[in-house]
């Protein structure tokens, strides 16, 4: 999987961007705010149908416009389909070949960008959503089904919730426990087997980026002694009392470990920062080994972040994965990656290829 071209209307600082890109690598090259870390949310965008800086609509917006749009042609196996986002401030339209899709998952099956960015530590300092989101990505590329299961879930403690409600009547809520345990079982299990499959990943690169043993906590979403159906029964009352589902996955964590300590109890911001990239580029060695050739890997401003041996060690990782990369930085001279295969100038918005690309 290659995206192969762009199109960018009115997003952020950029008025109009049309791109052709190499299949390995992409340098973008430029000073301060002239808007190199927009063209990577861009091009996340068009694969994750949301921006890894902001919730809101109405920031990507180019000022003084209405909406923005982001096209993108992405090539696999000899057959090109075409991504399309259109975004207004209150809401966006996907179109996928010219079809408007279901929802931002079905993107994610062209086109499924990682991102490293300055902002990556969040992952292990921030509360569990970023981390359960990053769990389950991971296991919606190696497990078909988990999208069907994770929505039949969701559904189910929508219900639920519902039923717990004062005016409603207390037996409705029950109902519903069935079905929650059932996708809910089958969703802890799928995360289980996935995070055997990063583990051994995520050990070797913690140990060549930090010298460092690191190890992943899984907790499901209840006590680790009892059943999720113990759980649920346990909890009844107080689910009653506060009108919602106290346990399930949608409370899992996966907890990063460092010489057996929780991580931001252990390492420093830059560790941190190196131990969540780990984890991002372990999540792509595992989608590749499973599927050749489908990951995308943005970069941003990497040489901002780490120091020169630290950054170079990274840079080797992401080399070897063989991805697709785009890599935003101020100078050209990055350590690691070799010659890019196209480079781009970024100044004022505007992102002019400096040569050919190929
Ligand atoms: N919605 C918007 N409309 C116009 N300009 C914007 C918008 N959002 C951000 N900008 C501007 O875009 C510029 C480039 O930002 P950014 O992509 O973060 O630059 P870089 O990553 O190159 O430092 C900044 O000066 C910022 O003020
Ligand atoms: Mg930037």
């Amino acid at each position: 999987m290659t995206l192969a071209r762009l199109e960018v209307d009115e997003f952020r600082c950029i008025e109009r961007a049309e791109l052709r890109f190499d299949p390995h690598y992409n340098l973008f090259v430029g000073p301060n705010a002239s808007g190199k870390t927009s063209l990577l949310e861009a091009i996340f965008f068009l694969g994750r149908g949301r921006s890894f800086r902001t919730r809101r609509l109405d920031r990507l917006v180019r000022q003084g416009k209405d909406g923005f749009r982001v096209v993108g042609w992405v090539e696999s196996a000899g057959r090109t389909s075409v991504l399309g986002i259109g975004g207004s401030r209150q809401t966006t339209e996907i179109r996928i070949g010219g079809t408007a899709a279901a929802g931002a998952a079905e993107l994610a099956s062209h086109f499924p960008p990682q991102i490293i960015d300055p902002e990556v530590h969040k992952l292990l300092e921030e509360g569990p959503q970023r981390r359960r989101r990053f769990l389950d990505w991971g296991v919606f590329h190696v497990e078909p089904q988990f999208l069907e299961v994770w929505q039949r879930y969701h559904r189910a403690l929508r219900q639920r919730n519902a039923a717990l409600k004062p005016d409603s009547d207390p037996r409705m809520a029950s109902v519903w426990d069935s079905e929650l345990l059932a996708a809910g079982g089958r969703l802890d299990e799928m995360r289980r087997a996935y995070l055997d499959l990063l583990s051994p990943t995520l050990a070797d690169y913690g140990r060549q980026l930090l010298g460092l043993d690191v190890t992943l906590a899984y907790q499901a979403g209840w006590a680790h002694d009892e059943s999720f159906e113990q759980a649920l029964v346990r909890s009844a009352d107080r689910d009653r009392r506060f009108c919602i589902t106290h346990v399930g996955v949608h409370r899992a964590d996966v907890g990063v470990r460092v010489e057996g300590q929780l991580a931001r109890e252990r390492v420093s911001r830059g560790q941190q920062k190196l131990l969540a990239a780990a984890l991002t580029l372990a999540q792509l060695a595992v989608q590749e080994a499973r599927a050749p050739g489908s990951g995308a890997l943005l970069l941003d401003d990497p040489a901002a972040e780490l120091d020169g041996e630290r950054l170079g060690l990274l840079l080797e990782l992401v080399r070897a994965l063989n991805v697709q990369l785009f890599v935003t930085a101020l100078r050209p001279d990055l350590p690691g990656l070799g010659h890019p295969g196209a480079l781009f100038h970024v100044e004022h918005g505007r992102i002019t290829p400096v040569g050919s690309p190929g």
